[in-house]
Formats: structure tokens, sequence, C-alpha cells
């Protein structure tokens, strides 16, 4: 059973809010429903108490904060520019600007509204904050006029709902850990031996994760790209950090997916302060890192799934990623060809093949998003 907070804006589609909460309240899970003053207009707050099975609580505000999901269906262009906009002016928008758990939404809109290049920006901005949107639908709208614009149907918003709260997802009961991002090696108290990884394909893996019901674990080292809730974080700047929380995690991972830009080597020594600049040469020695794949592999426990990703250049780079996959005892390892213009690091796009005992599979140019659900396909079926 989870908490689900159910925000109802004035629309025409707010009749069909009373079905998502009969749903939800029947799938056992504590919903609480917020309406604003101007859904009473259309539906009211006693039919979606009488659905919720439960009065609100009195005091309505630590409830709201303390909940699971946060769903507005359907969402009004009125409160969707407020949410953008961070405006906090009555219950629902105050709750929505102090929530940090998971926020879905449904639009609900004329379709002149909708392509609005002002609720476009919108909509936009809550999608980059890591809001997700479930529609608008194409479709005949209240005023007669066919568009974008219809909420997305309450059974299909339901079925997103159990997913965002882990409730029959294929990874659900999964414990899944992934790194992302790149290692600095510190060479004094300012300057690093880095990379150039941004871990945006760590983080997309860690979400999809999440999305099929994983409880998720994120090493996190100096990511450039913001991680969205419902994922734990864990930041490890080096690759020392990062080889002790991927140990120290070992037995109680049923899946490891190491995206991360760990270095290889490292300064042997950092130097305190900062090194004042002086006209005469500086020579720092590097020395290995521990290398955190082949200890997980070498140490891991009963069916757990162990996938790498492989950094390198051209066909000599595919062919030591096909060796990495024995040397390191991995299930799975994810090669990508830096070489290429536009994928891979730093970039939104990623090209890999997908290498294990049973084959190789290349996945043409995608979003990064796709590439890990592709990813966890593969996983589930090593599962
Ligand atoms: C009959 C009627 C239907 C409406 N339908 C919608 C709608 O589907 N979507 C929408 O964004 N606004 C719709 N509106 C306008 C909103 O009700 C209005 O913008 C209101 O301020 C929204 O307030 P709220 O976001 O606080 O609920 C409708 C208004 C009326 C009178």
């Amino acid at each position: 059973m989870a908490r689900v907070i159910l925000g109802v804006t004035g629309g025409i589609a707010a009749y069909k809010a009373c079905e998502l909460c009969r749903l939800l309240a029947k799938a056992g899970h504590e919903v609480t429903p917020v309406l604003t003053a101007d859904a009473e207009r259309f539906v009211t707050a006693h039919t979606f108490e009488a659905l919720a099975r439960r009065e609100s609580p009195r005091e309505l505000y630590p409830h709201l904060l303390e909940a699971d999901l946060l769903v507005v269906a359907p969402l009004s262009a009125n409160t969707l520019a407020k949410l953008a906009q961070g405006i906090a002016d009555n219950v629902l928008t105050q709750t929505a600007l102090a929530f940090r758990g998971r926020v879905l939404v449904a639009p609900a809109m004329n379709v002149r509204m909708w392509e609005h290049p002002a609720t476009q920006a919108n909509a936009a901005l809550l999608t980059e904050r890591g809001v997700e949107l479930i529609g608008p639908e194409e479709g005949e709208l209240a005023e007669g006029e066919t568009g974008l614009g219809r909420m997305t149907e309450p059974e299909e918003i339901f079925t997103r709902c159990r997913v965002l709260l882990g409730d029959g997802g294929p990874l659900r009961g999964r414990h899944v850990l992934v790194s992302a991002g790149g290692t600095r090696e510190p060479i004094d108290a300012v300057r690093f031996v880095g990379n150039r990884s941004s871990g945006r394909m760590g983080v997309a893996v860690a979400e999809e994760a999440r999305r099929r019901g994983a409880s998720v674990t994120l090493l996190a080292a100096n990511l450039g790209v913001r991680v969205p809730p419902g994922i734990d974080v864990v930041q490890t700047p080096t690759a020392g950090d990062m080889a002790r929380e991927a140990l120290a995690r070992r037995n109680e991972t049923d899946v490891v997916v190491m995206t991360a830009a760990v270095a290889d080597y490292r300064p042997a020594e950092a130097e305190e302060g900062k090194r004042p600049k002086s006209e005469d040469d500086w020579t720092v020695r590097l020395e290995p890192t521990q290398d955190i794949l082949r200890e997980l592999g070498e140490s891991r426990s009963n069916g757990q799934i162990l996938v790498g990703f492989a950094a390198d250049t051209g066909d000599a780079g595919l062919v030591r990623a096909r060796a990495k996959l024995e040397r390191k005892r991995a299930d799975l390892i994810v090669f990508n060809d830096i070489a290429r213009a536009g994928i891979g690091f730093d970039a939104a796009d990623n090209e890999v093949v997908l290498i294990s005992r049973d084959g190789e599979r290349a996945v043409p140019r995608s979003r990064k998003e796709a590439i890990a659900a592709v990813v966890l396909d593969a996983v589930e079926d090593l599962l």
C-alpha cells in the first residue's frame, strides 16, 4: 500500500478523476484527494472522499509531504503554469512545491491552450525537472473540436501510477546498483585528473530500473545531470569512494550496472594545499586504481547480474570489450565507440553493442533513455 495524493483541477475531465480515485483506492492505496476551488465547480470533494473510502486527514499538510506519489489529473493549463513557475496559492500548488517525491501529471485542455507556446514552455520546464507528463491524447474535445488535449484515460493513468509506485513492475523486489558520472582524482587541493562523462547514461539506467519497480541506488561521481526523485543517491567523487561504496553493497544487490567512467589511474600522491604556480616542470606519477568490476565479478553471489560499460574506440576497442566480458566475469558488456561524433561522452545519444555469452546485438544510435531500456530488457532476460 502506498500513499497517493490525487490533485484535481478545474477542467471538464475532472469527472474522470473520480474513476482514477476509485481504481487507486481499490488497489489498496491510501488516496488523499486535493481539489482546487475551480475543480469543485465540476465535481465535489465529497465524491472523492467517498471513493477514497476515507475522510481527509485533519492535519493535511504534513500528511501530504510524506506521500509516495503526487498525481494531478486533470491538470489545467492554469495549474500547469503555476507548477512551472513555483506559484503556491492553494493547497494543491503548495503541496506540489513542497513535495519531493514522484510527480505524475495528466494535462487536459483545449488544443489551442495546449499548443500555445506558453503552455509548451511550461510543460517542457516540468519535464526537465523530472515531473512525468502522461498525455494529453489526440481526440474529440469538449468544445466539439478535435486535436491534442484529451486527458489520458483513467485506467492508463492508474497503470502508470502502479509502475511509479513499484507495484507490478518487472523488477519489483529487486535491488539495482548503478554507477554514473566520471571520477575526479585529486592532484592537489583544487586540481584533479578527470574525464568528460556527464552521468547521463547511468542516470537513464537508474531511472528506467526505478520505472520497472526496482529499488535503485545510484553511485554518483560528479554528475552533470539531475537525478529524478525516487532514487537513493550516494556521492562517490573518486575511484576510491566508488570502489568502497560498490563493494559494501555487493551482497544486497541483484543487479549491478557500472556505467561510470572510473579513473584507471590516479595521482600516487595528492598535494595537500594548492601547489603554487612556478616556472618549474611538475611531474605527477599515476598509479592504477582498484578494478571495481573485476572485484565484483570475482566475489559475486549466486544469481547476481553484472553489467559493465566499455568506452573505447574502433574495432580494436570492440575486441577489447569482448575480452572484458570474460576477464571481469560479467554477464553483459555494453560497448560504445567514443571516437564517433555526437554519441557517448557528454552527449544525449549513444550507439552501443551489447556483448553477452549468448551473442552480440548492435543497437543503432538512440537517446540514452532508449539505450537504458534495451540494457534492462537484456538484464531481465538474464534474470
Ligand atoms: C466549462 C469549463 C471547462 C473548462 N475546461 C478546462 C480544461 O479542460 N482545461 C483547462 O486547462 N481549463 C479549463 N477551464 C478553465 C479553468 O477552469 C480555469 O483556467 C481555472 O482557473 C482553472 O483553475 P485551477 O487550475 O485552479 O483548477 C474550463 C472552464 C470552464 C468554465
